[in-house]
């Protein structure tokens, strides 16, 4: 992957990733998070994680994700108001799914202006359709450290064990692909829209993400690094 990030440099805002589901997100987010050290906030794997622990928020939250439908406002706002305020985000903090409609995006506009963040960078995947059913049906995670992998395009070293920690590997419940349709298609009418909105605002940079893992990543550190220019 892309070269460690030198001692000084600093990530000091909020990165969202924007894109369909199975476009990369997740993969990219994570990468981009570790090379600035600063936290990864997936609202679908802090949802997940609800659903995993059977609390009564995951409870509401199961049978709407299950059928690949939007979690409510109430429910995720929260969740994103709670981890945000937590020190290990004073220096920036990358966006995973998170917002996902132009109302979340103007409630989050107004809390990053609260708590004193630069305006969001938001880095907009944009992908062939055509790829996303093998990308999203091939996907598995690692039980232990949520670690992406894919059958088809990034198997593991070990079949159904992750290489960092030989974690099991599983698919996610709403990757089935008769679920795949309906996650698209709530993408495309709640979330899609979030595009124009970013654009307008002079805060979106398209990335290919058609290409692979390792291109990816360049360009996105490409496009972080040049906005952090003075
Ligand atoms: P969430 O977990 O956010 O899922 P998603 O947006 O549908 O996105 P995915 O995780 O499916 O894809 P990704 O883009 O992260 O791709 P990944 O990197 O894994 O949300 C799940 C559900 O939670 C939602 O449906 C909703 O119900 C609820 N929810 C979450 N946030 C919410 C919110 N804000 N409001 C309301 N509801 C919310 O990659 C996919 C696969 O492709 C992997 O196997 C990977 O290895 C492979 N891959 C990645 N990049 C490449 C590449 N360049 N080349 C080849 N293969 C690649």
């Amino acid at each position: 992957m892309t070269p460690d990030v030198r001692p000084h440099e600093k990530l000091d805002r909020a990165v969202i990733f924007l894109g369909p589901p199975g476009a990369g997100k997740g993969t990219q987010a994570k990468e981009l998070a570790r090379r600035f050290s600063v936290p990864h906030l997936s609202t679908g794997d802090m949802l997940r994680e609800h659903v995993a622990q059977g609390t009564s928020l995951g409870q509401r939250a199961q049978p709407i994700m299950a059928r690949g439908d939007l979690v409510s406002d109430s429910i995720v706002l929260r969740m994103v108001a709670d981890r945000i305020e937590r020190p290990d985000c004073a220096r920036g903090f990358v966006f995973d799914g998170f917002p996902r409609t132009v109302a979340q995006a103007q409630w989050l506009g107004a809390l990053l202006r609260q708590h004193g963040f630069k305006p969001p960078l938001v880095i907009h995947m944009v992908i062939d359709p055509g790829l996303l059913l093998r990308r999203i049906t091939g996907r598995r995670m690692c039980k232990v450290g949520g670690e992406i992998y894919n059958i088809y395009e990034r198997p593991p070293k070990v079949a159904g064990h992750c290489d960092n920690d030989g974690g099991e590997l599983e698919q996610r419940a709403d990757d089935r692909e008769e679920i795949v349709g309906p996650r698209l298609a709530a993408y495309e009418k709640q979330t899609a829209p979030l595009a124009a909105y970013y654009r307008r605002l002079g805060r979106l940079r398209d990335i290919d993400a058609s290409k692979s893992v390792d291109e990816v990543a360049k360009l996105i550190v490409e496009v972080v690094s040049a906005a952090r220019q003075p």
